[in-house]
């Protein structure tokens, strides 16, 4: 069975694939314009003080952008990107080791800013906001700290998770930004710029097929472009056109509404196990073989964003949407739990 296209499946090649399509410059990034703009403009106020650029949240789920956009920010001020993440950073010496490192203006990129642990997390307060970092040396009578000067930098903080986010942390950031999913059309944009960078014959209908099945995500959107090439290279003529894209997916098993198989065994095991819910995150996860966390912050969004499900304080419950979906009458108790 095909694993279904998530950030999780990414392979290297994945990993290298997707680097080379990511654009370098505000210019070339498409959708997310009031963020753009947002980002923009704080770039041109920095640059016209010869200020440092100041600390940066991007929030949204995975695949949107945010370490693209941090790249581009690095790019945009001239200065060079360090980037690490939360989970990588396990103890405060890896932190102030990190920092001390940094020239004046440099960017700290830390993705999944929002699973740094607590004791770490309390060493970026000071480091954010006055350019220090006080570590203690030594344990029982002989522990002192150390305070140690940092060059003014620029952390760029990426989280699925804002609301996971300490208010403290939250709080040390001058400019917060959440990305949404893309629009299909937005999303063709890319796939058609993609298709030139890697020389891929693609009609314009061929890239609307792919980009409404993208669940409104670039990196979702440039790994089945990857696919569809391939298909196209073995089954028709190495052209992309929307009959040869629709196939091309459809042996990925992603419907047309660009659901892929985790999503559908979602939606079918609230509506068959939990007779249309409310069911809890937990018993989710286990019926349908997922981490709870992946369901919240990969799968569940999406879902929730497109009107397939949705969260009361009882649980998951599926909407008319999927009832129809599935060929399935309206559940007569939709107006009570809705
Ligand atoms: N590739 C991945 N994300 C992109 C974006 N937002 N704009 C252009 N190309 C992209």
């Amino acid at each position: 069975m095909t694993e279904p296209f998530t950030p999780e499946t990414l392979n290297q090649a994945d990993t290298d694939f997707e680097i080379s399509l990511r654009p370098i410059r505000f210019d070339d990034y498409i959708g997310q314009e009031k963020v753009k703009e947002r980002l923009s403009l704080f770039v041109e106020a920095a640059k016209g003080r010869q200020d440092v650029l100041d600390h940066v949240l991007l929030s949204g789920p995975p695949g949107l952008g945010k370490t693209t956009l941090a790249h581009i920010l690095a790019q945009a001020m001239g200065v060079t990107i360090k980037v690490t993440s939360g989970p990588v950073i396990d103890k405060p010496g890896d932190l102030a080791g990190l920092l001390t490192n940094m020239e004046r203006g440099d960017i700290l990129f830390i993705d999944e800013i929002h699973r740094m642990q607590r004791s770490v997390e309390e060493y970026l307060y000071s480091a954010m906001e006055d350019f220090v970092i006080d570590i203690m040396i030594d344990q029982g009578p002989n522990a002192r700290s150390v305070r140690l000067n940092l060059q003014p930098f620029t952390l760029i903080g990426a989280t699925t998770r804002s609301g996971l986010l300490t208010a403290p942390l939250r709080s040390r950031f001058g400019l917060s930004n959440r990305l949404d999913y893309y629009t299909g059309e937005e999303l063709q944009t890319i796939i058609q710029r993609s298709a030139r960078i890697l020389n891929v014959d693609i009609s314009e209908a061929g890239a609307a097929e792919i980009g409404t099945r993208a669940r409104g995500t670039p990196r979702i959107a440039n790994n089945l472009l990857r696919w569809v090439r391939d298909y196209a290279q073995v089954r028709a003529d190495n052209k992309i056109d929307e009959d040869v894209a629709d196939r091309a997916l459809s042996m990925l098993e992603i419907d047309q509404d660009g659901l892929d198989e985790m999503d559908k065994r979602i939606l079918s095991t609230i509506l068959d196990k939990f007779s249309g819910g409310p069911v809890g995150l937990n018993s989710l996860a286990v019926s349908v073989g997922e981490e709870a966390s992946t369901i919240e912050e990969v799968y569940e969004p999406y879902l929730i964003q497109e009107g397939y499900v949705k969260r009361t304080p009882q649980g998951r419950v599926v909407t008319d949407r999927t009832y129809q979906k599935f060929g399935r009458p309206p559940n007569p108790r939709s107006g009570e739990l809705l």
